[in-house]
């Protein structure tokens, strides 16, 4: 396989995201990936998404063992309920083909364990896809803080209105999930990763979570204490199951400064920063596109693996697995009254 040859990708789990975000991220760059073939295990389902990512019949399968064994199948992309994705990476590694899974990486913090063993165990990429961290403001964040002095306390707040008619909450493993924290591990993940992303790995938290809505099949609501590995301090509360309005904040505060990024409205996010020097705050410009991470993260996945190189994966097993276990160590705060609980290491 040359650097110039897309990188020919088998496709498991043709559901909501693999119609909706996926097969139109890989379609959008072309000369990096190109959609060979596809499994769902009702292989109608596959059938319509063939038909409608321009896959041909004879490449429609119902297994990921028959995906797997097409010769025309380089990788695949694995977009499967999260208590599946461990099989699937021990299939597709025994195989001898890179995978891509969907976050969060797995149901249980047994099995994200052992993803990332078996991830350790090969020189064959193994990629979670966490798009928030490809978002182009996570840079522009760093850049600033090193104008705000120490950092000393972040506060990561997220709400958002329950929405009756999301398409999510009819899928059956979303409505008795196995995965820890139900929808809070879903979505939550991804906060997860963009705060510590900028800020570092957290080391422990205390937290209380409570469930709002019956259809969220779990506790929906959490607010966290955290303690990062660095000794800065932060807060995160995480729903999606209140009322209006949708806020979205990031505050970073530092012994000479503040930086500020309200995302609430995805079309108009800003970036404010506020020092001693300038206490009216200034707007720092928001890259274009700020919140597409989907073909970047591809995009990531297809270079690690045309070089051979897993160290280029931006998001390895071992990220994915921080990202899933500060949600776990919280649920299990919150069952213990909102006890003090040190994040999992892998
Ligand atoms: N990164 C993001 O922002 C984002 C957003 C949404 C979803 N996701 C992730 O994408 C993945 C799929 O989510 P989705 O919302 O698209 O769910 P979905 O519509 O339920 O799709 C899941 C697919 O997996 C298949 N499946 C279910 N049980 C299976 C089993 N036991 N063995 C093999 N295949 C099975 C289903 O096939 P059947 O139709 O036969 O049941 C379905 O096609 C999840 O990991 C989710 O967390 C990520």
């Amino acid at each position: 396989m040359s650097s110039e040859t897309p990188l020919r990708v088998g496709l498991i789990g043709t559901g909501i995201f693999a119609s909706q975000r996926h097969y139109p991220a890989i379609a959008s760059i072309p000369s990096s990936l190109q959609l060979a073939a596809c499994a769902n295990r009702s292989v109608d389902k596959a059938k319509k998404f063939a038909a409608i990512a321009g896959i041909p019949d004879s490449k429609v399968y119902d297994s990921l063992e028959s995906l797997l064994s097409d010769p025309d199948v380089d990788a695949i992309d694995a977009l499967l309920p999260s208590q599946f994705t461990l099989q699937a990476v021990k299939t597709a590694i025994s195989a001898g083909k890179p995978i891509a899974i969907e976050k969060p990486i797995a149901a249980t913090l047994a099995q994200a364990k052992e993803i990332v063993a078996v991830a350790r165990s090969t020189e064959i990429p193994v990629a979670v896809l966490e798009n928030f961290v490809f978002w182009n403001v996570i840079p522009e964040i760093k850049s600033l803080l090193g104008q705000i002095g120490e950092v000393i306390y972040f506060s990561h707040y997220c709400t958002a209105p329950f929405n009756f008619n999301n398409q999510y909450l009819d899928t059956w493993w979303r409505q008795k999930p196995e995965h820890v924290g139900g929808f809070l591990s879903d979505g939550g993940v991804h906060q997860v990763a963009l705060f510590t992303e900028i800020l570092g790995q957290v080391n422990s938290v205390s937290a209380l979570a409570t469930q709002v809505r019956e259809q969220s099949g779990d506790v929906d609501t959490l607010t966290a204490t955290l303690k990062m590995k660095s000794g800065v301090l932060g807060s995160f509360t995480y729903t999606s199951a209140v009322s209006n309005p949708r806020i979205n904040k990031l505050s970073i505060n530092g012994t000479n400064g503040t930086v500020i990024y309200d995302f609430s409205d995805k079309a108009n996010a800003t970036l404010m920063l506020y020092t001693d020097a300038d206490k009216a705050g200034k707007v720092v410009s928001v890259p274009d596109n700020v919140q597409e991470g989907v073909p970047k993260e591809f995009e990531n996945f297809a270079e690690a693996v045309q070089k051979q190189d897993k160290s280029l994966l931006k998001i390895p097993p071992e990220k994915a697995f921080h990202h899933f276990a500060v949600i776990v160590a919280s649920v299990e705060s919150s069952n213990n009254g909102g006890t003090a609980v040190k994040v999992a290491e892998p």
